[in-house]
């Protein structure tokens, strides 16, 4: 590896994106000399750029909306979870010239609940709103986990019950519309639907949490997203945004590309700050 080592984030829009910070914050802890930029990508550019991006030292991307199918098609090999997610946000230089392409949402999402957070998973009911790119990313990583039950609630509820289908080699995965959603209760909801970027929250009944519920919402924000408002006015025992996942993910792409993992609760913690 060679000093300042360039790596970057693609995506449109990328004004906002958090992950130059995380990756100069990771890159300064572990001491390495590297570059990490954003870069706003025309929409069906993303195949020119990113090969250009390579063609010119580039050593690693992360990739975030709406591109992570193109990256996906783009990746000269894939690992298992990328195949499975259908997706990839981080794409690697390998020494052969080919480029490997990875999806680190999952294990990101699952470092949080677990870790972070330390939520037990395992043996308990989960409940995921939403079935597009987000909950198809996550759902191997936390069906490993052996939840005793796992249902999937979408507006949409044919792409649920596909859902559904795809993962059901990894164990017990239900669906069903947000109306269906009655009288039963989980001990984990997460939310990746995009209800909250409109200011919206799925329709939900009031009564869905058991008494030491947790509601995890995948997207973050400064203040308390809908469903966090849903969570804390039906009881949840803890409500959290996606912060954590953010890092996570991030810190697992950093490991792919440097082989080393560094710590997140001092980023997590700083990110947290400035939003605040
Ligand atoms: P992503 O890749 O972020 O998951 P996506 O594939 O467009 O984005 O999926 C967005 C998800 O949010 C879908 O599950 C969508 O429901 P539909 O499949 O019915 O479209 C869900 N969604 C978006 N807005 C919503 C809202 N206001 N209420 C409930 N679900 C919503």
């Amino acid at each position: 590896m060679t000093a300042n080592d360039k790596y970057a984030v693609f995506g449109n829009p990328i004004k906002h994106s958090k992950s130059p910070q995380i990756h100069s914050a990771f890159a300064a802890q572990t001491g390495q000399q590297l570059s990490y930029r954003a870069h706003k990508v025309d929409v069906d550019k993303f195949a020119d750029a990113a090969k250009s991006f390579f063609d010119n030292g580039g050593k690693g991307l992360n990739i975030t909306v709406p591109f992570k199918i193109d990256a996906y098609n783009f990746a000269d090999e894939l690992s298992g979870r990328a195949r499975l997610a259908g997706a990839v946000n981080t794409l690697a230089l390998q020494d052969d010239g080919t480029v490997y392409g990875d999806n680190t949402d999952g294990a990101g999402l699952v470092r949080d609940i677990c870790e972070n957070l330390a939520w037990e998973v395992t043996g308990k009911r989960v409940l995921l709103l939403g079935a597009g790119g987000a909950i198809r990313g996550v759902l191997e990583p936390l069906m490993k986990l052996n939840p005793s039950q796992v249902l999937i609630a979408n507006r949409t509820v044919e792409k649920a019950q596909q859902l559904a289908r795809d993962f059901s080699e990894f164990g017990s995965v239900g669906a069903c519309s947000f109306e269906a959603l009655n009288a039963n209760q989980y001990d984990l909801i997460i939310n990746g639907t995009s209800a909250s970027l409109a200011g919206e929250l799925p329709p939900l009944p009031s009564d869905a949490l058991t008494d030491e519920g947790c509601c995890y919402d995948m997207m973050y924000s400064a203040g308390p997203t809908p469903f966090m408002r849903w969570g804390a006015e039906n009881a949840a025992w803890a409500v959290s945004d996606g912060l954590g996942m953010l890092v996570e993910q991030a810190a697992e792409s950093f490991c792919i590309w440097r082989g080393t993992r560094p710590t997140t609760r001092e980023v997590i913690d700083a990110i947290r700050e400035e939003l605040e």
